[in-house]
């Protein structure tokens, strides 16, 4: 496998290959709530910037969040072979892409990821820098998570769409009576926005 590599490299891909089985990424995350779970092989370029709150889960994903956040909220889980994505190449006229360094990006250029609480997703997932996968979603095995999703719904597809909201409003008001804090759940007037669109 690593035959023709240049000894330097092929102890690089040695170091990656063991880290994705043995590195305990827990002590390394810039949060990691004791209850949360990593289920290895994982790849991970920028723990520092890994979020994992209670009762959340990782596993056998692959996460490169060099430069932003990934903040997965409680209770909710990234199934196997996941990717998150929280950056670009950028594209200059008379530039090659490869050229082009991080400094020399607009600062928003790359955008954190958020995964609210609740939320499932599938396995084969990717979810795309700037997007909030919000409270209650589940997203669709093999999906391509490039916008954000709406409360208590079901997106698939690439890139993928709406397939279905949960419940109602009112539903969705008294699930949320029953788990969350006052200050915590979404008012009536929040959901309504995200549904009219
Ligand atoms: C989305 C999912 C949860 C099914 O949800 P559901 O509410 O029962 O939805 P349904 O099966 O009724 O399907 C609803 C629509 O979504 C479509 N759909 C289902 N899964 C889909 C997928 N992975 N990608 C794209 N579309 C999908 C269905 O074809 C259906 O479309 P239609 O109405 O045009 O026929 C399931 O298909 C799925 O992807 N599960 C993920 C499993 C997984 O990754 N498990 C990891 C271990 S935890």
């Amino acid at each position: 496998m690593f035959k023709n590599l240049h000894p330097i490299l092929m102890l690089k891909a040695l170091r990656d290959l063991t880290n994705e089985f043995y590195d305990d990424y827990r002590s390394k995350l810039g949060y990691c709530h004791e209850t949360a779970q990593i289920v290895k092989p994982m790849k991970i370029v920028g723990p520092q910037n890994v979020y994992m709150e209670e009762g959340s889960c990782v596993r056998r994903s692959k996460i490169y969040t060099p430069f932003r956040k990934l903040v997965i909220k409680k209770n909710s889980c990234l199934s196997g072979s996941c990717t998150v994505l929280t950056g670009n190449h950028m594209r200059v006229i008379g530039r090659f892409y490869r050229s082009i360094k991080q400094n020399e990006k607009a600062a928003d250029f790359d955008k954190d990821v958020i995964v609210e609480e609740d939320c499932w997703v599938g396995e084969n997932v990717t979810l795309l820098q700037g997007v909030t996968v919000r409270r209650g979603t589940t997203v669709a095995a093999g999906a391509v998570v490039n916008k954000s999703t709406v409360p208590y719904s079901v997106y698939g597809g690439v890139p993928a769409k709406l397939i279905k909201v949960y419940w109602t409003i009112d539903q969705i008001l008294e699930h949320e009576k029953q788990l969350y804090p006052e200050g915590e759940r979404y008012t009536r007037e929040q959901l309504e926005e995200f549904y009219k669109k």
